[in-house]
C-alpha cells in the first residue's frame, strides 16, 4: 500500500498550483449559448471568477478560450469510466484520454473534473450517470484508474512551468437507489488515501445521498450532513458545485404532507433553497481547507434564471467563500513544483478485477430488471425496493425511448411501420438490455441509439429495415455535420 503521507504531500504539491478562483459557473458551450450568458452577466457587473466548461468539440473550446480570454477556464470531462475494472482494456481508452488532455490544454485548465460514475458497464450502456458500487474493492479500482489518467496528464498536459492539471473526482448523485457495502464518505476516504486527487463536492448530489439511503428515515438532513462531512475527506475538496434538483417528468410533484420529494439531479431546474442551507453548513466546516472554487452548475438552464440565481448567490456567499478559501491558502505550502508519480499504489490483482467485473455485470442486470435483487451490496435495496422500482419502471424506459433523442422523432417512418406490424416500441427497452455488447466506438448515446434501433427493427420487423436504414443515414449525417461545425456563436461585447 502507498505511504499515505507521501500521497498527502503529493496532493499538497499539486494543490499549490491552483489559485483561488472564487465563485463561478459550470456551463455547457452550447446550451444555453455561453457568449450570450457571459454578456448578460457582464451587463449586470457579474463577471464570473471562472467558468468550468463541459466537454465539447475541441474547436468550440478553443473558440471559447479566445473569446473570454479574461476569465479562467476549467474543464468538466466525460466518458472516462474510471469506476470500471476493465476500462483500461477498452480499445478506446487511450484515445479518450488523449482527447481529454488535448481539450484540457486547449483551455489551459488547472484541473480535470470527472464524475465518479459511469454510463457503460460490463457491456451495457445507459444514457445518464450511474453511481459506482460503494465497496472497498470498487474504491481500489477507481484509485488505480485515476493514477493512470493523472500520469497521462503529467506526461502530456505538462505546462511550461512544469505543473500539470489535477484530477478532481466528483461525488455523483444517487438516482433513487444506493448499492454498496460501505458508506459513501468512507468510499472517498479510501480513494484519497491511495491517490493525490482532489474532490468536487456537489451539494445537490449530497442531498440525493440523504434522500436515497436509509438516512432519510432515521435522522434529520442537518445531522446527516454533519456526520457525512466529518467522515468525508473534506480536506481534498477543491471545488463545490450547486445545481438544481427536480422530480423527473415521469414522477409527479409530492402533495403536501407526503414527505420528502423524489428529486433527482436536474441542472435545468431552479436550485432549491435547502441546498443553500447545506452550502452554509459545508463552508462552515473546519476540515474544508483546500477550497479554490464554488460553481453553480447551470448547463441547459434558461439564461434569465442563471443570472438571477448567480446574482443572489454572489450576494449571499461571496464573502463566506473568500473567507473559506483564505483558510485554505493560509496552509503552508510544501516544497517542490514538479509533480511526482501520481501514486505508488499496488495494482489491483486480476482475480479482484474479475470479481468486480462480475459485480458490475450483475449491477447492470439488476437495475435494468433482468435479474432479481441478489448480492451483499444490494441489501439496502432488498429491504426497500421502492426506489429501484422507480428507476427500472419509469426512469430507465424513459431514458431509452425518449431521453437524448426521442425515437418517434428520430425515426417517424419506421415507428409508423412498427405500429402497423404490431410491434410495440416499449419492447425496445428489454431488447437494449438483453445481452452485453462489445464497444464499437467511444461512448456516444445518440449513435448507440441509432445502432441498436436498427438491430431491433431488423429482428422484429425485417421488412421495415429499409425505412430504419434511410432514417439512420440522415440522422448520422446531420449529427456529424453538427459536431463538425461545433462552433458556438460568438458575439462578445467588450468586458467591463
Ligand atoms: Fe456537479
Amino acid at each position: 500500500m502507498p505511504d499515505s503521507d507521501f500521497v498527502q504531500q503529493d496532493f499538497q504539491r499539486r494543490l499549490r498550483n491552483i489559485p483561488p478562483l472564487g465563485m463561478g459557473l459550470s456551463v455547457d458551450v452550447y446550451s444555453p449559448n455561453l457568449f450570450e450568458l457571459v454578456n448578460k452577466l457582464r451587463e449586470r457587473k457579474l463577471q464570473p471568477g471562472y467558468l468550468e466548461v463541459f466537454k465539447a468539440a475541441t474547436t468550440a473550446l478553443t473558440t471559447v478560450r479566445q473569446a473570454v480570454s479574461d476569465i479562467p477556464l476549467a474543464y468538466h470531462g466525460e466518458g472516462l469510466w474510471i469506476t470500471q475494472p476493465d476500462v483500461q482494456e477498452s480499445p478506446f481508452f487511450q484515445q479518450d484520454v488523449g482527447e481529454m488532455v488535448t481539450q484540457l490544454n486547449s483551455i489551459q485548465s488547472l484541473w480535470l473534473n470527472h464524475e465518479c460514475a459511469m454510463k457503460q458497464m460490463a457491456g451495457y450502456s445507459f444514457g445518464t450517470y450511474i453511481p459506482p458500487l460503494y465497496t472497498r474493492l470498487s474504491a481500489e479500482v477507481v484509485a488505480a484508474n485515476i493514477v493512470t489518467v493523472q500520469q497521462a496528464m503529467d506526461r502530456q498536459g505538462r505546462r511550461a512551468d512544469g505543473t500539470a492539471p489535477l484530477f478532481l473526482l466528483e461525488m455523483p448523485p444517487l438516482t433513487y437507489f444506493f448499492a454498496g457495502t460501505i458508506p459513501i464518505p468512507h468510499f472517498f476516504r479510501l480513494i484519497t488515501a491511495l491517490v493525490p486527487c482532489g474532490l468536487v463536492l456537489d451539494i445537490g448530489h449530497l442531498w440525493t445521498a440523504y434522500r436515497y439511503t436509509a438516512a432519510c428515515r432515521q435522522i434529520s438532513l442537518e445531522r446527516f450532513v454533519g456526520a457525512f462531512l466529518d467522515e468525508f475527506p473534506l480536506e481534498r475538496v477543491i471545488e463545490i458545485h450547486v445545481a438544481g434538483l427536480a422530480c423527473h417528468e415521469t414522477v409527479g410533484e409530492p402533495k403536501a404532507g407526503e414527505g420528502l420529494p423524489e428529486w433527482i439531479d436536474a441542472h435545468a431546474a431552479p436550485i432549491p433553497s435547502i441546498l443553500f442551507s447545506m452550502l452554509e453548513q459545508v463552508l462552515a466546516h473546519s476540515n474544508l481547507v483546500s477550497l479554490r472554487a464554488v460553481a453553480l452548475e447551470v448547463d441547459t438552464k434558461p439564461i434569465e434564471m442563471i443570472v438571477e440565481e448567480y446574482a443572489e448567490t454572489v450576494r449571499r456567499f461571496s464573502f463566506l467563500v473568500q473567507q473559506t478559501m483564505a483558510r485554505g491558502t493560509a496552509v503552508k505550502p510544501l516544497m517542490g513544483l514538479h509533480p511526482c508519480p501520481a501514486s505508488v499504489q499496488e495494482p489491483v490483482c486480476q482475480s479482484d478485477r474479475q470479481q468486480l467485473r462480475d459485480d458490475y455485470a450483475r449491477y447492470a442486470q439488476i437495475i435494468s430488471g433482468q435479474v432479481p435483487i441478489i448480492g451483499i451490496e444490494w441489501q439496502d435495496v432488498a429491504s426497500d425496493a421502492t426506489g429501484l422500482t422507480r428507476y427500472r419502471e419509469s426512469y430507465l424506459p424513459h431514458e431509452i425511448l425518449h431521453w437524448g433523442g426521442d425515437l418517434e422523432e428520430m425515426f417517424p417512418q419506421t415507428c409508423r411501420a412498427l405500429v402497423e406490424r404490431g410491434v410495440c416500441l416499449t419492447e425496445f427497452v428489454s431488447f437494449w438490455f438483453r445481452s452485453p455488447r462489445p464497444l464499437t466506438h467511444s461512448y456516444d448515446f445518440f449513435l448507440l441509439k441509432i445502432e441498436r434501433f436498427l438491430e431491433f427493427v431488423t429482428e422484429r420487423a425485417p421488412d421495415a429495415r429499409v425505412f430504419a436504414e434511410q432514417e439512420s443515414d440522415s440522422l448520422r449525417l446531420a449529427y456529424a455535420q453538427a459536431n463538425e461545425v461545433g462552433e458556438p456563436v460568438m458575439e462578445m461585447e467588450p468586458s467591463q
